[in-house]
C-alpha cells in the first residue's frame, strides 16, 4: 500500500512484481496480481464511487506475468502515469497443491463477476469442500480447482447478507466472519472495491509480516495503536504485507510479525491489529512495536554469479564464519539461546532430531558427535513420518527441530505434536522471526544469510556447524572428552579456510560433471559421519540436475545395491579417513572386483592408499576433525550437482516441481 506518495501505478506494479521475483523461490508455477485502476466500478448498473481492480493471472514463472501485465496495461485506454493518493495492490506466486498450474487456479482468487472480493492465500483450507458445497447451494459458481476460491466467495456471501440485513458492514467484520468459517492454515490478504484504500490481512498457521516505510524520514518504532489516520500533512508512507521478509527488505527494515488469529486492518494510512477469538463476539485490539530487520539487500541479489546456487556454494567460507561468530570464546562454546535450558537438555532421556529434506540430513551428519559428546541417545525423525506414526515423544525428551526456513509445514506440525507431548523443543533455523523460531522453547539461529536457491547449500553446512557447537556446549561438563572438544574447537576456527580450499575443486568438479552428463544414474556410498554426505550429495544431484541418484549406507552395499554394479554405473565412495576408513577401503575393493566405475573422495595424498590401481578417479579434499568432515565433503558434491545441472540445461535455482519452503502438508 502506498499513501500520499504521488507515485504512478507503474511504480506499484513494479514493487509488486519485484516482490514476487523475491518470493519466486517459494513457488513458481503460476502467479497473479490485482491493482487499482482509474475506471469506475459498475455493479447492477449503479456506479460505485470506487476504482475497479485490474486482475492478471498467468501460468508459469513470474516473467510470464510481467510480460502479460505490461502488454495488457498498454492496451487499455488508461493513463498509466495517473497519480494516486492511495493505492493498494496484491500479488501472489504459487506452488500448486489443489489444481494444476493454470491462470484460473492462480491467485488472486475472486468472488466472481466484478471481483468484489479478491484474495491471495498461503496455506491450505482443509474444510473447503464443505464450504464450497454450501456456497454452490447459495448460487455461487466456481471456476478454479483451488481450496482458496471459497474464501473470496464466502466474503461476498457474508457481505451481501450483512448489507441486506443491516445496510452495511465493515471490512474487518466481513473478514472476521470468514475466519470463523475457515479451517486449516492460512495467511490471507483481502482487497475489495467496496472498501477502497483498505486492505485486510489475517493469519492462522502460515507466516505474515507487515513492513512500514515512512518515506523521507526515519520510521519510529511506534506501537500501532498510536498510529493515527493519515492526514494531508502526514509523511508519505508505504505499507507492505508479505510472507517473507525477502520481499520487503528493499523497501524497509521496519517490520512486525503478525501472530495467529490476528487481523490487520489498514485504512487510510492507519494500521490496527485485532485479535480474533472464537468464543468472543468482538475481537480485541492488540499493540505491536516494530522490529528492525538485520538483513542487507545484497544478500538477496545474485551479484556477479550466474545463479544463486553458485553464489551460495561460494559463500560458505563466510557463512560458516558468521554461524560461529561470537560463539567461540577462549576455547568455550557459548550459545545464548540455549543457556537457560542447558540443565534440562543435559538431563533429557534422549535427543530427537526432527526435520525434512536437507535439514534432516544436516541433523544426521551431527548425530554421531552429539551422541559421543553428550552421552545421550540421539534418534532421528523425518517430520512427516513422525506424524504418520504418531511416534512416541516423552516429556523427558529434548526435540531438536531443524529447518532452514522455519516454515516447513511438516516440521511445524511435528513441533506442535512434541510441544503437546511436553518435550523441550529446540529450534535450529536460518530465519529470524519464523514460526519455528517463535514457537520453540529455545534455539539457535544458524545465521547463514538469506538462501534463495531452492537447493540448500550454505544453510546445510551452517546447520551442521551449529549442531556440532550444540554438542560441544551440551557436553562441556564432561572431563573425559575435554581433549576431543578442544581439538574440534581448534578445527572449527580453521573450517572457513578449509572450505575456501575445497572450493578450488570447482574446475575439477565441472570436468567430472562433463563425464557424467549422459548418465542415467549415480550412486553415493558413505558411512559414519559421512553417511549424511552420501544422502545429501545424492539429493542435490536429484533435485537440481534431475538425474537419478541414490545415497546409500556403505555397510548395506553387499545386502543388495551390489547387484547394480557394472562398468557403466558411476559410484562415488566417500573414504576420508576416520574410524570407518578401513571398512570403506574394503567397500572400494569389493566394487573394484565387480569392475565398478568408481570415483573416490579421499584426503589429499591418500589416492594411492584408497585405489592402488591408479585408474580410479579421485576427489581429494582437505582434512579436518572427523565430525567437521561432512561440512567439507559436501562442497564438491554441491559443485558437481551445480555443474551437472548447467551442463544438462536445467534450471539451477528453480528446479522442476519443487519449492524452497513447503508450507503445506
Ligand atoms: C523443501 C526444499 C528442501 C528443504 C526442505 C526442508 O523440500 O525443497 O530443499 O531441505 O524443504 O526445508 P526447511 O526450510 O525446513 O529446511
Amino acid at each position: 500500500l502506498n499513501y500520499n506518495v504521488g507515485r504512478e501505478r507503474s511504480y506499484i506494479v513494479e514493487v509488486l512484481l519485484n516482490g514476487l521475483r523475491r518470493l519466486e523461490y517459494r513457488g513458481y508455477d503460476s502467479a497473479g496480481i490485482a491493482i487499482d485502476s482509474d475506471m469506475r466500478l459498475m455493479m447492477q448498473g449503479k456506479p460505485y464511487d470506487t476504482a475497479s481492480p485490474l486482475v492478471f493471472r498467468q501460468e508459469g514463472k513470474i516473467e510470464n506475468l510481467v510480460t502479460s501485465v505490461y502488454s495488457e496495461v498498454h492496451k487499455l485506454d488508461v493513463d498509466l502515469e495517473k497519480l494516486f493518493s492511495v493505492h493498494a495492490g496484491i500479488a501472489h506466486t504459487r506452488w500448486a497443491t489443489h489444481g494444476v498450474p493454470a491462470p484460473r487456479n492462480s491467485h488472486p482468487q475472486s468472488s466472481g463477476q466484478f471481483d468484489e472480493f479478491l484474495v491471495v492465500h498461503n496455506g491450505i483450507i482443509t474444510n473447503y469442500e464443505v464450504l464450497k458445497q454450501t456456497l454452490i447451494r447459495q448460487g455461487f459458481t466456481f471456476e478454479s480447482d483451488t481450496d482458496t476460491e471459497v474464501i473470496p466467495k464466502l466474503a461476498k456471501f457474508v457481505f451481501d447478507k450483512a448489507c441486506d440485513a443491516e445496510g452495511g458492514v465493515t471490512f474487518s467484520q466481513v473478514v472476521i466472519e470468514v475466519m470463523r468459517q475457515l479451517e486449516g492454515a492460512y495467511a490471507l490478504i483481502f482487497k475489495s472495491p467496496h472498501y477502497p484504500n483498505e486492505l485486510i490481512a489475517c493469519k492462522r498457521g502460515s507466516t505474515l509480516l507487515l513492513g512500514v516505510n515512512e518515506l523521507g524520514g526515519e520510521t519510529s518504532r511506534h506501537l500501532f495503536h498510536d498510529v493515527k489516520a493519515l492526514t494531508a500533512n502526514d509523511k508519505p508512507k508505504e505499507l507492505f504485507f508479505s510472507s517473507d521478509l525477502c520481499a520487503i527488505v528493499e523497501h524497509t527494515k521496519n517490520y512486525a510479525a503478525i501472530e495467529d488469529n490476528e487481523i490487520v486492518h489498514i485504512k487510510d494510512g492507519s494500521v490496527s491489529i485485532l485479535k480474533f477469538d472464537y468464543e468472543k463476539e468482538k475481537p480485541a485490539s492488540v499493540q505491536r512495536a516494530l522490529s528492525v530487520l538485520e538483513m542487507e539487500v545484497e544478500q538477496i541479489k545474485k551479484g556477479d554469479f550466474d545463479h544463486f546456487m553458485k553464489k551460495e556454494i561460494h559463500e560458505q567460507p563466510d557463512s560458516l564464519t558468521t554461524s560461529m561468530r561470537g560463539r567461540l570464546k577462549d576455547g568455550v562454546v557459548g550459545l545464548g539461546g540455549l543457556k537457560d535450558h542447558m540443565r534440562t537438555i543435559r538431563r533429557s532421556r534422549r535427543i530427537v532430531f526432527i526435520g525434512c529434506g536437507t535439514s534432516y540430513h544436516a541433523a544426521l551428519a551431527a548425530r554421531p558427535i552429539m551422541e559421543e559428546l553428550t552421552d545421550i541417545p540421539v534418534t532421528m525423525e523425518i517430520a512427516s513420518d513422525l506424524l504418520d506414526r504418531k511416534a512416541l515423544i516423552f516429556k523427558e525428551d529434548t526435540a531438536v527441530f531443524v529447518s532452514q526456513s522455519g516454515e516447513t509445514a511438516d516440521t511445524l506440525l511435528a513441533l506442535e505434536y512434541a510441544l503437546d507431548n511436553g518435550a523441550l523443543c529446540v529450534g535450529v533455523t536460518n530465519t529470524v522471526g519464523s514460526t519455528l523460531a517463535r514457537k520453540t522453547d529455545c534455539g539457535v539461529h544458524i545465521n547463514a544469510g538469506c538462501e534463495i536457491g531452492v537447493a540448500s547449500t550454505k544453510a546445510y553446512t551452517s546447520q551442521i556447524v551449529v549442531m556440532v557447537m550444540m554438542a560441544l556446549a551440551i557436553g562441556s561438563d564432561k572431563m573425559s572428552t575435554l581433549a576431543k572438544r578442544e581439538a574440534i574447537i581448534a578445527g572449527l576456527t580453521k573450517l572457513p579456510e578449509k572450505a575456501g580450499d575445497v572450493l578450488k575443486l570447482d574446475g575439477e568438479m565441472k570436468a567430472l560433471a562433463e563425464s557424467l552428463i549422459d548418465k542415467q544414474s549415480l550412486l553415493m556410498f558413505g558411512r559414519g559421519n559421512n553417511y549424511a554426505t552420501a544422502l545429501e550429495g545424492a539429493l542435490k544431484v536429484k533435485e537440481v540436475a534431475l538425474m537419478h541418484s541414490e545415497g546409500m549406507f556403505a555397510g548395506e552395499m553387499k545386502h543388495g545395491p551390489l547387484a547394480l554394479v557394472d562398468e557403466c554405473l558411476p559410484i562415488i565412495v566417500i573414504a576420508t579417513r576416520d574410524d570407518t576408513f578401513s571398512k570403506q577401503q574394503s567397500v572400494i575393493q569389493q566394487l573394484h572386483a565387480r569392475k565398478g566405475r568408481l570415483i573416490v573422495m579421499c584426503y589429499k595424498g591418500d589416492a594411492s592408499l584408497v585405489c592402488p590401481d591408479g585408474e580410479t578417479r579421485v576427489i581429494e579434499v582437505p582434512q579436518v576433525a572427523d565430525c567437521l568432515q561432512p561440512i567439507i565433503n559436501i562442497i564438491p558434491m554441491q559443485l558437481l550437482a551445480y555443474h551437472l545441472t548447467v551442463l544438462r540445461g536445467y534450471d539451477v535455482d528453480q528446479p522442476r516441481n519443487l519449492a524452497k519452503s513447503v508450507t503445506t502438508q
